[in-house]
């Protein structure tokens, strides 16, 4: 075991880990966090899986945010059962993280508001797609209207796309590590305890 991490054998310092490699996703677009896979629950009751930008992480809230058509597939899964999960996977020191919670969409309000404002129109140009994701079509298209392919578009002709646009709210309630290594791999898994404010956890087998 020796040169292992000092996270290795210690269950406050791993989740410490954890809490920093999800912030890393939010704060750079080169982290493995930046991209997490997100599932919902189907309507059929299957798992539907998509990968999706991490925006911000609210460690004190449990909260991760992810920006989202509000035509999306996703939103009707979570209309119908909130229940969701995030999977990261960190090839760098070979981490996996698995969140489960549940997520709420919000399509007014502050937090809407405010990650409405901090998008640029680049970002917020695939809003303006005429047809809700996942819809067949006739061609290959990029969905948006040929006026904006190719070019940003200025805010007097992103305003519409706003009716479009959706942040989800995941929140956690148990997270799930497992850290590869050739000593031995590491697996363990903290709940969150409302009455004590504060996550409790265990190793697992790995
Ligand atoms: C690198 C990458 C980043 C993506 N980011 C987002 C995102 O932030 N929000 C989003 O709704 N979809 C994002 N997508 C597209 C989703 O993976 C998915 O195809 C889309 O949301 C439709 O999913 P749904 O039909 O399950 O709702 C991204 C895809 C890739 C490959």
């Amino acid at each position: 075991m020796t040169g292992e991490a000092a996270f290795y054998n210690d269950l406050h310092l791993s989740i410490a880990e954890a809490r920093r490699l999800i912030e890393a996703g939010a704060d750079s677009r080169h982290a493995a966090a930046h991209h997490p896979v997100v599932a919902t629950i189907g309507s059929d009751g299957s798992p539907s899986q998509r990968v999706m930008i991490l925006r911000h992480v609210d460690w004190q809230k449990r909260c991760l945010r992810f920006h989202t058509d509000a035509r999306s597939t996703k939103l009707e899964d979570l209309a119908k059962n909130s229940t969701a999960s995030v999977l990261i996977y960190d090839p760098e020191p070979k981490i996996q993280l698995r969140l489960s919670g549940s997520a709420i969409v919000h399509r007014e309000g502050a937090a809407f508001d405010a990650a409405w404002h901090q998008s640029t129109n680049f970002a917020r140009r695939c809003y303006l797609a005429e047809q809700a994701p996942g819809i067949v079509v006739a061609q290959p298209t990029s969905g948006l209207p040929e006026w904006v392919e190719g070019r940003q578009p200025d805010d007097a002709e992103i305003a519409p796309a706003r009716d479009n646009f959706a942040i989800l709210l995941f929140t956690f309630h148990s997270l799930e590590w497992l850290y590869l290594a050739n000593s031995g791999h590491r697996r363990a898994r903290w709940q969150w305890d409302s009455a004590a404010a504060d996550w409790c956890g265990n190793w697992l087998a790995p």
